[in-house]
């Protein structure tokens, strides 16, 4: 399969390659798994005090597209509240990409990889009772 550019240059240099400590403040980390490919990515972010994304991370054990997919999430978060990160859709990653119909769900993965790391981040702060 041919990839398209764009997903050739964030798998040979992918942006924010890494992991936070998982009790770090502001730390939330997303785990998720696709059942199509057993492929498997974690997402984190770290929030600052006003609700913003300053930072993510992935680590991703998969495809060129997958890798491809995490790494721009993780540039498209920077700077997001998490309300604004939860509406990345899959839909607009794939198409910055252009990945074919057959990799649509590596670009799944990745907003759910968001999904889930704002989940875990709100489930800390309520367990904080901030
Ligand atoms: Fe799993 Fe893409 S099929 S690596
Ligand atoms: Fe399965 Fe890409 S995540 S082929």
């Amino acid at each position: 399969m041919a990839y398209s550019e764009k997903v050739l240059d964030h798998y040979e240099n992918p942006r924010n390659v890494g992991a936070f400590a998982k009790d770090e403040a502001g730390v939330g980390t997303g785990m998720v798994g696709a059942p199509a490919c057993g492929d498997v990515m974690k997402l984190q972010i770290k929030v600052n005090g006003q609700g913003v994304i300053e930072d993510a991370k992935f680590k991703t054990y998969g495809c060129g597209s997958a890798i491809a997919s995490s790494s721009l999430v993780t540039e498209w978060v920077k700077g997001k509240s998490l309300d604004e990160a939860l509406d990345i859709k899959n839909t607009a990653i794939a198409e910055e990409l252009a990945l074919p119909p057959v990799k649509i769900h590596c670009s799944i993965l990745a907003e759910d990889a968001i999904k889930a790391a704002v989940a875990d981040y709100r489930k800390h702060q309520e367990a904080k009772g901030e």
